[in-house]
Parts: structure tokens; sequence; C-alpha cells
């Protein structure tokens, strides 16, 4: 056992250039640990709040009250116990802020200490955090499959299109190199798509093209065009994958389409989806009702969910009970694993092994307001979930995570790399992988 000496918060700035948290732990033998906590733009209303000062400074976005939580109570509480008990650290700031969104402490603070004590207790076992969390979990490694922005909509770019994520999958490759590369191709095409269409208008929240769309449709065609034109036969190698963030525009079984100015119900949203998914090689599609929408969410999972991977994000918010009760309702077919949702490692991995239990998909994701910390790459690693969510593909605040994994690879092996192979349950994964055995 190595003891806490120290807990120490500090503000620093993440990629919106909005203040956020950063946590060091140091242990009695000096080894630390570090963790920033990142921060959503459109956030579950069920998943932990980040303690924000309020008032006119900084936008309200300030981070005392959430710093005064971690150089007080959190660290008071935590000064002495064992690092590598990532449980009882878990548990004991959980018994310090029992209310439902950890909006005591703050879910920022409690992400930032929860994720250092991690990084201090693998920095104390000499591991790396990939290595650190597959020991300490039991889960075997693996490189997982990136998910791509391309076009950035919604909530990340003034909700010029109502679709908030264009991305790509490259399950074809056999490397993550190999999707770093592809990615690359596709991305800088969507740019000169763009560019000849008089449509080049920067980039939004992560980094992907500003959409400057008449539809969302147009958006996906525009996908579709730069895949083509990176000579890629879309469906085959590479995949599209969509974050439709629908409880951004709808609530109550009604869904604003405002760049098309219409309106529809429950049912119209699924047919308009279906028919994207009969139009388009879509793979996987997240939020695609939104958080209140169980009926719809059910009747969609019902009609798709043998073609398509559907992933909860706002839906489920990270919340293990949330994914059981899903998983009863029929409900998604997998969950995105944000840990500052849930507020602690231990309840992200507990969502974890929720979704893994009934065979679930699990996508370790970033949020939009991000910074230079890497934990996400090595959980999705350690996890070996196989996926992971992080952005576009330009940017250091996302770059450095692709990087990070860069790196894993080459202490794991390219073989430890997920593509190449079919992802269980998708329609194009059956149709063009299906005499590649998983
Ligand atoms: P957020 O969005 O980080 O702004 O909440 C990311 C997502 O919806 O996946
Ligand atoms: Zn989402």
């Amino acid at each position: 056992m190595t003891a806490i000496r120290e807990i120490k918060g500090r503000r620093v700035w993440d990629s919106r250039g909005r203040p956020t948290v950063e946590v060091d732990v140091i242990l009695e033998n000096g080894v630390m640990g570090r963790a920033i906590a990142p921060a959503g733009a459109s956030r579950g209303t069920r998943e932990a709040v980040d303690r924000r000062d309020g008032g006119d400074a900084l936008r309200g976005q300030g981070v005392q009250a959430a710093l005064r939580s971690v150089n007080g109570a959190i660290a008071s509480t935590l000064t002495g116990m064992d690092a590598a008990d990532q449980r009882g650290v878990d548990q004991a700031i959980l018994e310090l802020d029992p209310s439902p969104l950890k909006d005591t402490l703050g879910g920022n603070a409690t992400v930032a200490t929860s994720l250092a004590v991690l990084h201090a207790a693998a920095a104390d076992a000499g591991r790396p955090l990939w290595q650190h969390v597959s020991g300490t979990t039991g889960f075997s490694p693996s490189l997982p499959l990136p998910e791509i922005q391309i076009f950035g909509g919604g909530a990340h770019a003034g909700r010029r299109v109502d679709i908030q994520d264009f991305m790509i999958m490259v399950p074809g490759a056999g490397s993550f190199d190999e999707v770093m590369e592809v990615t690359s191709e596709v991305y800088f095409a969507a740019g000169d798509i763009m560019k000849s269409r008089g449509k080049l208008a920067g980039v939004a929240d992560e980094g992907g093209w500003w959409p400057v769309f008449d539809s969302n449709e147009e958006a996906l065609e525009t996908l579709i065009a730069a895949i083509e034109k990176a000579g890629e036969k879309p469906g085959e190698r590479v995949v599209v994958s969509l974050d439709i963030a629908a409880s951004e525009f709808g609530r109550d079984g009604r869904y604003r389409l405002a760049l098309e100015d219409r309106e529809l119900d429950s049912s119209g949203m699924i047919d308009l989806l279906g028919g994207w998914l009969d139009s388009y090689p879509i793979a996987s599609i997240e939020d695609p009702l939104a958080e209140d929408d169980t009926l719809g969410t059910v009747e969609f999972t019902r009609r798709f969910g043998n073609r398509v991977q559907i992933i909860g994000d706002d839906y489920l918010v990270t919340n293990a009970d949330l994914v059981r009760e899903a998983q009863k309702d029929g409900a998604c077919n997998a969950v995105l694993i944000k840990v500052n949702q849930a507020g602690t490692v231990s309840e992200g991995f507990e969502t974890f092994r929720a979704a893994q239990s009934k065979g679930w998909g699990a996508i370790v994701s970033a949020r939009s307001g991000e910074t230079e910390d890497v934990s996400i790459s090595h959980l999705a690693t350690g996890l070996g979930g196989g996926q992971l969510k992080v952005g576009s593909f330009t940017r250091s605040e996302r770059m450095i995570k692709w990087n990070e994994c860069l790196r894993i690879q080459d202490a794991l092996g390219s073989a430890a790399f997920v593509g190449g192979r079919p992802l269980a349950n998708t329609w194009w994964g059956q149709r063009n992988y299906k005499d590649t055995a998983l």
C-alpha cells in the first residue's frame, strides 16, 4: 500500500478557453498522478454536474468553489488512504457527496480527483495507465477503433445544423496507424469539397469542419462524397457514424429540425433516421431520440438494433442503473462511457461492466471541452472495450489522444488493434466481413 500524502487542485484552462479543474495526487513516496476534468456542452440532464461559480466573472464558469472542494473536504478525507484502493477512494468521495448529481462537491472536482488517484496508483506500480487499468479490472487490453468527427454540428457549431456529429470509423483498417492515415485523407477531402463549393467556413468546437449546409442530409451526402474523394468505397473499409444528440432539439416527443424548418414527432424522427440507415453506410448512431423519449428509443432499437450500433449518451449518462434499465426495456445496444458523467472512475467502470455483461458495445468518449489529458486513450485500451470517441482529426486536445494511442500501439503491438474485423451486430460487418473470425 502507498498512502496519499497530498491532494492539490489548481485552475487550468480547457480547449474552449474556459477554466477547469486539475488535480495532483502525491503519494508518501513522492510518486504523483495528475488529471484534468473535461466539460460537455450538450449535457444529459441526469449526468454529474460541474460546480461553477456563477456571477459575472469568467461568464459564470469559474471553478474556485470546485477547487475548494478538492483542497478542502476531498483532500482531508483522502489523505492517508491507499491510492491503489480506487473503489475505497471513490466510495469516500461518494460519501462526502451523496447527492445524485454530485452538485455539492462538483463533478469536475470529483472526476479530476478520482482520475488523478488512478494515475498515481499506476505510476506507483510502475505501469502505464492502460496496463494498470487492465491489470486491476481483469479486462484484456486492446487498441480501440476510433470514431472521428469530420463535420461538427448541433451545440458544437452554433446549431448551424441540428445533428451534432458526422463521423467516420475505419473498421476495415488493419492497424491504428492505418485508421489515422485514412482519416487524414477523408478529413482533407471533406475540406476540399467544402472549399470547391464555396462553403469553407472554419471548424466547430471539436475541430470538425463547420457545417455550412442547407439540410442535415446534405452533411451526410457531403461526408459520403469526401469518403469517395479519398479513394474509398463507403461501407467497405470506411463507414459512417452519427451522433444525433437528439435531446438538444427534441422534448416531449417533438423534434424541431430548425435548419429544415420542420417539426417531427417521435415516429417521424424514427422514419427519418431509418431512411438514412437504408441509404447510407451508417454503422453506429448515438442518441437517435431524446433522453426523455424511452418509447421512441425502444422502438428505434426494435426496428434497427440488429443492424446498427445504437449508443446511449445523454440517454444513459454513464449510469450503470440506467444501462440495466435500458437493457430490460430493449433500448440501445451500446453505451458511451464518459467518466465525468458518472463523476468517479469506479462508477464509470461499473457502467462499462454492466454494458459488457449483456454483450453491449461500450465506447469510451471525450467531451467537447477537452485538454491535454490523455486518460481516455488509456481507459479505452485498458478496458479493451474496442471503441474510442475523441472528436475530430485536428487540434491538439484531440490529436494528443490519438497520438497517445499510437504510443500505446508501440508498446502493445499492432496485433492488439480491434479493427480489420466486424464489430458485433453491424450490418456492414455482416455484409463485408462475415467470413472473418472475430
Ligand atoms: P458534449 O458532447 O461533450 O458537448 O456533451 C459530446 C457528445 O455528445 O458525445
Ligand atoms: Zn453524444
